[in-house]
């Protein structure tokens, strides 16, 4: 059992489905779409798709603000075409991973919808709410991570509602036995379906501390916008006891079903808390974001590695992320636009470190961030709340361009967001064809991953006594032992290394063919920016 497990062999793609493929002509994406494009995602030679949420919204966080969990966005088609793009997906041996938000409900829900009524509401319980303090104050001193106070006053019963994300989506109270019994339906129904896994959104938020207390005051606020929240020790409205025993009852329900997999966003990034919830019997896996952060220095990037393996130990089973919806694209933060090198490097690391990478739709081709220049332009909510200290998430959300024509082959309507003017040069189907491209680097590495056993499941051993510019890891399983070479540098770097004796290595892939990585003087060549992977004699 455990050696077929998918998730940890795996590769995850990422697709916003807003943004992926629209076939009703509305300008946003849907599931008949994505049904279209799996071909695309087969070829790319990845394992699964993660979808963003899928279920009916209000749209006040894009779809993270659910008013059914257990239905589909009539934007996105129907549950028939969810059960079509599961079946087509299987057929493709592609996974499906379904989003789930279950920290707060959109304010839309019937649940929410039916606890304004009133405090004899059914419901009123299943939202946290409170009286306010002396002079009609907040219950206490909280923050949204989306700026300002996360309480909420309600007129009509005097009381307020708790929300760590926008007011229009409520924190629900999972102290409430129907809360609770409710959600892990959720699990079931979906599983029933034969979706494989979930991704969950800011799980470690669900429990707060029943009393409410005032989380104390940092001396130094947090990045990176001065926020109330940023000004807090979050002490009592994140990270609570009474979760660790909530995933174990998740996971024994997935544990019910063949090889269905978990992983959590824990929130704000955290790679402790990361780890501590994907140790053995909880969550499969959980986020850890730092390669969103760091900026491009090898040495900055292997502190990461290291931190996180040391973290996670052999027995637990890391994940990496370039990108995602919510942060500004690789290719953004350290790409440039001429060549694609830079992103070549960063493609080889993420997809040759131990553990499950994490693929954004469109990061394959190397998008870029639709430049956000007037604040009248801005969707993302956030973006507009805090204009122009932080321009909002809409510039990662882009659709994804596939062709060079109008509307970069997305839609035949305007797109909800514009899609980026590089389209005409960047997209898919000039990279299928150009043998060199991004695009067919990725499917080169993706294969290359397929064969070779220990760039799945092998050991990790970052090396140590490199130039500065250089990262490099062994790889290593009792059959195979693996050699990757990272330089970072536009610089060719020539070095001595005890580890790389030319006798014992060959090399297996390299992005710059032709050129010699061992054999001169027992010296180790690496051009500027290649990535070389050598396979032990
Ligand atoms: C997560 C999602 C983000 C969303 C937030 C609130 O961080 O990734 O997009 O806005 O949760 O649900």
């Amino acid at each position: 059992m455990e050696d077929s497990l998918w998730w940890k062999d795996g590769v995850i793609y990422q697709i916003y489905p807003r943004s992926y493929y629209d076939t009703t002509g509305d300008g946003i994406g849907d599931i008949p779409g994505i049904i279209q494009k799996l071909d695309h995602i087969a070829d790319l030679g990845v394992d699964a798709i993660w979808l963003s949420p899928i279920y009916p919204s209000p749209d006040a966080d894009f779809g993270y603000d659910v008013s059914d969990y257990c239905a589909i966005d009539p934007k996105f088609g129907s549950m028939a075409d969810f059960e079509r793009l599961l079946e087509e997906a299987h057929t493709r041996q592609l996974r499906v991973i379904l989003d789930l938000v279950l920290n707060h409900t959109s304010e839309q829900h019937p649940w929410f919808r039916d606890a304004r009524r009133g405090k004899d509401s059914k419901y009123r319980n299943y939202y946290i709410w409170a009286k306010p303090k002396a002079g009609g104050k907040p219950p206490n001193n909280w923050g949204s991570s989306f700026g300002g106070r996360a309480w909420t006053y309600d007129e009509a019963s005097g009381e307020y509602y708790l929300h760590l994300f926008y007011k229009e989506q409520p924190d629900l109270n999972w102290r409430n036995p129907g809360v609770h019994d409710a959600m892990l339906d959720v699990f079931r129904f979906w599983c029933e379906k034969g979706v494989d896994g979930f991704r969950l959104d800011v799980f470690n938020l669900y429990y707060k501390h029943a009393d409410l207390p005032d989380n104390p005051r940092r001396l130094i606020p947090r990045p990176p916008f001065g926020r109330r929240f940023d000004w807090q020790e979050h002490l009592y409205d994140y990270d609570q006891p009474e979760l660790m025993p909530l995933l174990v009852e998740i996971r024994e329900i997935l544990d019910s079903y063949p090889q269905r997999y978990l992983v959590g966003e824990t929130f704000p990034d955290n790679a402790e808390a990361a780890a501590l919830y994907s140790a053995p019997g909880y969550l499969h896996a959980a986020f850890n974001f730092e390669f969103t952060h760091c900026p491009w220095s090898a040495r900055r990037f292997r502190r990461a590695i290291h931190r996180w393996e040391s973290l996670l130990g052999a027995e637990q089973w890391p994940t990496y992320v370039l990108g995602n919806h919510d942060v500004s694209r690789p290719a953004s933060r350290f790409g440039r636009e001429g060549d694609d090198d830079r992103l070549k490097v960063a493609a080889a690391l993420l997809l040759s470190l131990r553990g499950t990478p994490f693929i954004y739709y469109g990061d394959e081709i190397g998008m870029r961030d639709i430049p956000i220049r007037r604040r009248e332009d801005v969707l993302d909510p956030v973006g507009r709340r805090f204009w122009p200290l932080f321009k909002g998430r809409d510039g990662c959300r882009s659709p994804m361009q596939w062709t060079a024509t109008q509307n970069a082959g997305f839609s035949t309507a305007e797109p909800w967001l514009p899609v980026h003017k590089n389209h005409v040069a960047r997209n898919v189907a000039s990279q299928r064809a150009e043998p060199a491209s991004l695009l067919n680097f990725y499917r080169a590495l993706l294969r290359l991953r397929r064969e070779h056993g220990a760039l799945r499941r092998g050991g990790l051993r970052l090396l140590a006594g490199m130039p500065r510019s250089v990262l490099a890891y062994r790889r290593e399983t009792e059959e195979e032992s693996l050699l990757i070479l990272l330089n970072f540098s536009d610089r060719t770097q020539s070095f001595e290394h005890r580890d790389l004796d030319p006798g014992m290595w060959d090399l297996l892939f390299s992005s710059h063919p032709g050129e010699q990585v061992l054999g001169n003087e027992d010296r180790v060549q690496l051009a500027g920016n290649q990535v070389a992977i050598l396979v032990g004699r």
